[in-house]
């Protein structure tokens, strides 16, 4: 049990409160189809979002869920698996936007510099992130980050592993699921021409704010809600 007045416990429900999907299951298509969409939301990000909370609960954790992510290795194994689940679709969501005309969505201001600057195109670095979802053996995450010197990189992450925990150390500015659960009813086995398409419907207004942010070096920021 905890001990703590009801107002922290009803502040705690809402800390762990699930991203509301901001667009509805069918608005990625022809990219992300309707039923995966449904699924991967009330399944999967549900279910992980349930095993954390549970495990909050369990081992009387009561601490920020970045805080949590940045020190993990203090907790069991399952506290990273689902707290990473939750964390990483909490960003996810956001980080996709429909594209209605059909024309890619494509970086701008601060975002698109950086791109530049760092890996020549925005071409080129969409290669690196589909060359980086080749190399990912099994289930995890692409990521592209922002280090705490300001420079970037492209990171894959195993299972549901995230920029924030220590072993990365970095900030997370893009995040593409690889999980098979993701695309494989639509795309099968064929994750390349999943991560290629995935580019058609990102958010780049929520990538650029979290440049913005990263250039600001604040790393510590609640970026969940
Ligand atoms: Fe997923």
């Amino acid at each position: 049990m905890r001990n703590t007045p009801p107002d922290i416990e009803n502040a705690d429900v809402i800390r762990f409160s699930p991203i509301k999907l901001p667009y509805r299951y069918n608005a990625l298509e022809p990219y992300i189809d309707e039923e995966t969409m449904l699924i991967h939301y009330n399944k999967h990000y549900l279910g992980y979002l349930k095993k954390f909370s549970d495990l909050v609960d369990r081992y009387d954790i009561n601490d920020q869920v970045i805080d949590i992510m940045q020190d993990i290795n203090k907790y069991p194994v399952e506290v990273r698996d689902n707290g990473g689940g939750y964390v990483n679709h909490s960003l996810f969501w956001k980080m996709l936007k429909p594209n209605p005309k059909g024309k890619m969505n494509r970086p701008k201001g601060v975002c698109l510099n950086k791109i530049i600057e760092e890996y020549g195109t925005f071409g080129e670095f969409k290669n690196l992130m589909v060359e980086a979802s080749k190399q990912r053996f099994g289930s995890g995450w692409i990521w592209w980050v922002m280090n705490k010197d300001g420079s970037t990189n492209i990171l894959a992450t195993p299972y549901q592993d995230n920029p924030y925990m220590p072993e990365y150390n970095s900030y997370p500015l893009l995040g593409i699921d690889v999980w098979e659960h993701a695309y494989y009813l639509k795309y099968d086995a064929d994750r390349t021409d999943y991560v290629k398409n995935i580019f058609n419907v990102i958010n780049w207004d929520e990538v650029e704010n979290r440049c913005v942010v990263g250039n600001r070096s604040i790393f510590d920021v609640n970026i969940i809600n």
